[in-house]
C-alpha cells in the first residue's frame, strides 16, 4: 500500500445506523476504510445525491449490517492506492463510484472536508483539469446507468424516446443519445416547465407534457406510424412504463433503468401489463440494472468491468469535449440536514432538476 499524508482513523459519516431506518440520515462515527489491493483510497471533495440513498436507507435491501454510511458518487484527491492499482497514484484527483454494496463519503462536516471512501480501480478515472470536482461528483452513477442504458443500443440515426429529460438520469441520456452517440430524433417528456426546459437544453428535439399531450400518438406521428428504435425509460414509474412500452416500434428494444414493470415499490409485486404490450411489438425488454454487478457478483466479471470502466473513461471525455454535461441545480454543503433535506426532495419527486450536488471539502474542491 502506498500512501503520503496521514490520514484519520475514523471520520464522522452520513448514513444509516439501524436496518431500514429511513431518513433522516444521522452522522455516525466510522473507520476510514483501507483498501484493498485493487481499490483506492479518496479523500473527498465532492458528491452527488441519487434517489439510490433514500432506498438504501429505506430498505438496506444490499443486506448490510449498519451503520453504513451514504455518498456513492465521489470526486476528490487519491490518498492511498492499494497494492494491484497502476494507472491511478497518490496525488491524483479523480472521479469514482463508490461500491453500491459499499459505503460512501459524506461527511457531517458542513464542507469543511474530513471525508473518505474507498472505491475500484475500475470505477476512478482520472479527472480532467478543465471539470470540477462539483461537475464530476455529479456524473457516475447516472452517467453509468445512461451508458449501460444507451452505449452499443443506440446507432447514428435512431429515433429514441427518454422520457423525463429532466431528471438526474435521463437529462444526460438525452445528451448522450443526441449529441454523443448521435440519435436523428429524441423525444423526451416532462410535466414541469423546468424539466421540459432541460430535455430541451439537453438535445431532445421533440418534449412533451406527460400529463396532458397523448405522447403515443405524437410518436406515431413523428415517426410516420412506425414508434421508436428504442425507448429508454429511467422514470421508475409503472405510468411511465405502460406509456412509453406503447412508443416502441416492432422489433424494437424498450430498456428500462431498475427492477422494472410491476417491482417498482420492491416490497411488493403488481401486475403490469408492459411485457404483453412489448410482445404485441415483438419489442425486446431489456432491464439496466446497476445494482446487479454488486448484489450478484457473479456478474461482476472482467467484461463488465470493462464495460464499466470504458463508461467512466467516457463520462469525462464526453463532459471534457461538451457532449454530455451534468446540470446541477442545486449544490449544497455535507451537512446532515442538507443531505436529508435534499434527499427527501428526491423521494417527494418535489422540484430537483438535474443533479443536486454535495461539496464535501469546499478548499479542495475549489481548487478544481
Ligand atoms: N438500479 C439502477 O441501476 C439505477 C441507477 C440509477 C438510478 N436508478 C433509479 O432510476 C430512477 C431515476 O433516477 P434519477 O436520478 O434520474 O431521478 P430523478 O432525478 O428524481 O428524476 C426523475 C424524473 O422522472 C420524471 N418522471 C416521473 N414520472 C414520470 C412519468 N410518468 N413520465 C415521464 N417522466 C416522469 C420526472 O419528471 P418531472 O419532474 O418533469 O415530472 C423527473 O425528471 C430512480 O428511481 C433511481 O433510484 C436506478
Amino acid at each position: 500500500m502506498k500512501q503520503t499524508q496521514t490520514i484519520p482513523e475514523t471520520f464522522l459519516g452520513v448514513g444509516y445506523t439501524r436496518d431500514q431506518a429511513g431518513l433522516p440520515l444521522e452522522a455516525v462515527r466510522v473507520p476510514v476504510p483501507q483498501p484493498a489491493a485493487d481499490e483506492v483510497l479518496i479523500r473527498i471533495a465532492a458528491s452527488s445525491l441519487n434517489p439510490l440513498e433514500y432506498k438504501l436507507a429505506d430498505l438496506n435491501f444490499m443486506g448490510r449490517t449498519p451503520p453504513v454510511v451514504l455518498g456513492l458518487d465521489l470526486a476528490g484527491i487519491v490518498v492511498t492506492v492499494g497494492h494491484g492499482v497502476s494507472g491511478v497514484a497518490v496525488g491524483d484527483a479523480v472521479a469514482a463510484m463508490a461500491d453500491l454494496n459499499g459505503d460512501g463519503g459524506w461527511a457531517a462536516t458542513g464542507g469543511s472536508g474530513g471525508g473518505y471512501a474507498v472505491a475500484r480501480q475500475f470505477l476512478t478515472v482520472r479527472k480532467p483539469p478543465s471539470l470540477s470536482f462539483r461537475d464530476a461528483a455529479a456524473l457516475p452513477m447516472c452517467f453509468l446507468s445512461a451508458f449501460a442504458g444507451l452505449y452499443g443500443a443506440v446507432q447514428a440515426g435512431d429515433t429514441v424516446y427518454i422520457p423525463g429529460g429532466g431528471g438526474g438520469v435521463a437529462h444526460l441520456a438525452v445528451q448522450m443519445a443526441a449529441r454523443a452517440l448521435q440519435a436523428r430524433l429524441v423525444i423526451s417528456s416532462g410535466s414541469r416547465p423546468q424539466s421540459i426546459a432541460l430535455a430541451r437544453q439537453s438535445g431532445a428535439h421533440y418534449v412533451f407534457d406527460y400529463q396532458r399531450d397523448d405522447i403515443a400518438a405524437e410518436i406515431a406521428e413523428l415517426t410516420s406510424g412506425r414508434g421508436v428504435d428504442l425507448v429508454f425509460d429511467a422514470t421508475y414509474s409503472e405510468r411511465s412504463f405502460v406509456e412509453t412500452s406503447k412508443t416502441v416500434r416492432q422489433g424494437g428494444r424498450w430498456s428500462v433503468l431498475g427492477v422494472g414493470p410491476g417491482k417498482t415499490t420492491r416490497l411488493a409485486e403488481t401486475h403490469s401489463p408492459v411485457d404483453a404490450i412489448l410482445a404485441e411489438r415483438n419489442a425486446k425488454h431489456v432491464n439496466i440494472n446497476l445494482l446487479r454487478y454488486f448484489s450478484e457478483p457473479a456478474t461482476l466479471d472482467s467484461e463488465a468491468r470493462g464495460f464499466l470502466q470504458h463508461g467512466m473513461d467516457l463520462a469525462m471525455e464526453w463532459a471534457t469535449q461538451g457532449l454530455v454535461v451534468p446540470h446541477v441545480s442545486q449544490t449544497i454543503d455535507s451537512t446532515v440536514e442538507e443531505i436529508n433535506a435534499g434527499l427527501q426532495s428526491l423521494k417527494a419527486s418535489s422540484g430537483v432538476l438535474g443533479k443536486i450536488a454535495v461539496i464535501v471539502d469546499r478548499d479542495l474542491a475549489a481548487e478544481k
